[in-house]
């Protein structure tokens, strides 16, 4: 049996999940890994904060140096949060030369090419299953299972706290800011929700999926990014009466050496796999040449699920000769030879509210015609004082195109109120 000696960064939520799941499923892990974890030292904030686990006080530390530059620890497990101080001491231990596990998404697609630099050169691992989508295997799934594969697009629901809001939106017609108050109480969102519902968690979770599915960097500062926070439960309405169902998709798509990478609220039709993805759970569906299409789908977030993520890492990490690294090039910034365009193409959902008087909706399909855009479907709900609903969905357009004819639309008698990407066949 191979004893291997593991500090951890932080002690929450997970940190508490990743104990549990050491202690309780020790005989197991031994079993099936030939390996035991010892838990030598915890870093912690707070010495005298209540924990849900009964962790032995003197593993607890306030001093990062404590895990960092011992040399009796081989691996650092990480579970802070935010950017700051974790990816500093995530670069410590991995300039001494010890793996480190991480479930932070956002300290890795920040400083992915630091880590990963240090790691190739001290000759330590460093592993992320648990950073993207929590328990489902995504990562894995991606660098050694679909490696027969060049990966051309990749949809995710990958932001938990957004898809229930979204699905509860959908479901009672009840407006963004109710529901998000609702999941404030339940704990399904945090008291500042930006990161969640602005599009950034998701974000930094496609700029690092899209990066080994394409074998090259897309930093996260080219991720295109708009949030749920503007959505209007009116339109998820009429998106359904059409046949769509409204998600916060991140995507990812690579033709040729041109790439997209965004993150926005997205209608996919009712048939599609990631239609029927609810609450708050997370699926990735993608397309590769050879393998086609496939959806993982999960737990992406909460303590055990993202406990059964680090854990797994913990054990593949121990189990390895060697560290396994992706092989592109990490720099921060785009690939060599990548672009990334602004300029998708995909439907659109348009809403209009507009005078109902002649000619109004001529000028709408007069400006679409003029951009070379065609109407899919149209529809016009009854006008309410003078003003009537013109909800419509184009066949594939490009992006740029359809800017174009909004802002030529927008107008006293035809005001713009929505224009939301649809996806999916
Ligand atoms: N806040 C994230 C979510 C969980 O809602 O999916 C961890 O990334």
């Amino acid at each position: 049996m191979r004893n291997i000696i593991v500090g951890f960064l932080g002690c929450g939520n997970i940190g508490c999940g990743v104990w549990k799941l050491l202690n309780e499923f020790e005989q197991d892990l031994h079993h099936r890994s030939g390996v035991h974890f010892q838990v030598k030292r915890i870093l912690v904030r707070d010495m005298k904060k209540k924990r849900d686990q009964a962790i032995p006080e003197e593993l607890l530390t306030t001093q990062v140096e404590d895990i960092t530059d011992d040399p009796e620890i081989e691996m650092v497990v990480e579970f802070m949060g935010g950017e700051i101080p974790a990816a500093q001491y995530m670069l410590r231990a991995l300039e001494h030369g010890k793996t480190v596990v991480t479930a932070n998404k956002m300290a890795l697609a920040l400083n992915w090419h630091l880590l990963q630099a240090a790691a190739e050169k001290h000759n330590a691992g460093l592993y992320y299953e648990a950073a993207v989508c929590g328990a489902i295997p995504v990562i894995r799934t991606t660098i050694d299972s679909l490696q027969a594969n060049r990966i051309e697009t990749m949809m995710g629901i990958i932001n938990g706290t957004t898809n229930y809001i979204l699905t509860r939106m959908s479901q009672e017609g009840s407006a963004y800011e109710d529901v998000l108050k609702d999941a404030q109480r339940l704990g399904l969102a945090e008291p500042d929700p930006t990161s969640d519902v602005e599009g950034f968690d998701a974000a930094y979770k496609i700029s690092i999926l899209s990066s080994l599915a394409f074998h090259a960097r897309v930093p996260f500062d080219v991720v295109y990014r708009e949030g749920i926070s503007k959505v209007d439960a009116v339109d998820i309405a009429y998106g359904k009466e059409l046949g769509y169902t409204l998600k916060l998709l991140a995507i990812a798509k690579r033709d040729g050496n041109v790439i997209d990478a965004r993150v926005h609220p997205t209608f996919i039709p009712h048939e599609h796999p990631l239609s029927s993805v609810n609450g708050s759970f997370n699926a990735v569906f993608l397309h590769g040449h050879a393998c086609q299409d496939m959806m993982l789908f999960g737990c992406g977030a909460g303590s055990a699920p993202t406990a059964s993520a680090v854990v797994s890492d913990m054990i593949y990490a121990a189990s390895r000769e060697k560290p396994h690294h992706p092989t592109f090039k990490n720099e921060n910034r785009l690939a060599d030879g990548l672009e990334v365009t602004n300029n998708w193409r995909c439907s659109f959902y348009l809403r209009f509210t507009a005078s109902d008087k002649p000619g109004v909706m001529a000028h709408i399909t007069a400006c679409l015609g003029n951009e070379g855009i065609s109407i899919r479907n149209l529809m016009q709900r009854e006008a309410v004082d003078g003003h009537a609903q013109i909800v419509l969905i184009t066949h594939e357009a490009g992006e740029c195109a359809v800017w174009k004819a909004l802002r030529a639309i927008d107008q006293n008698d035809a005001k713009v109120e929505a224009m939301i990407r649809v996806e999916g066949k």
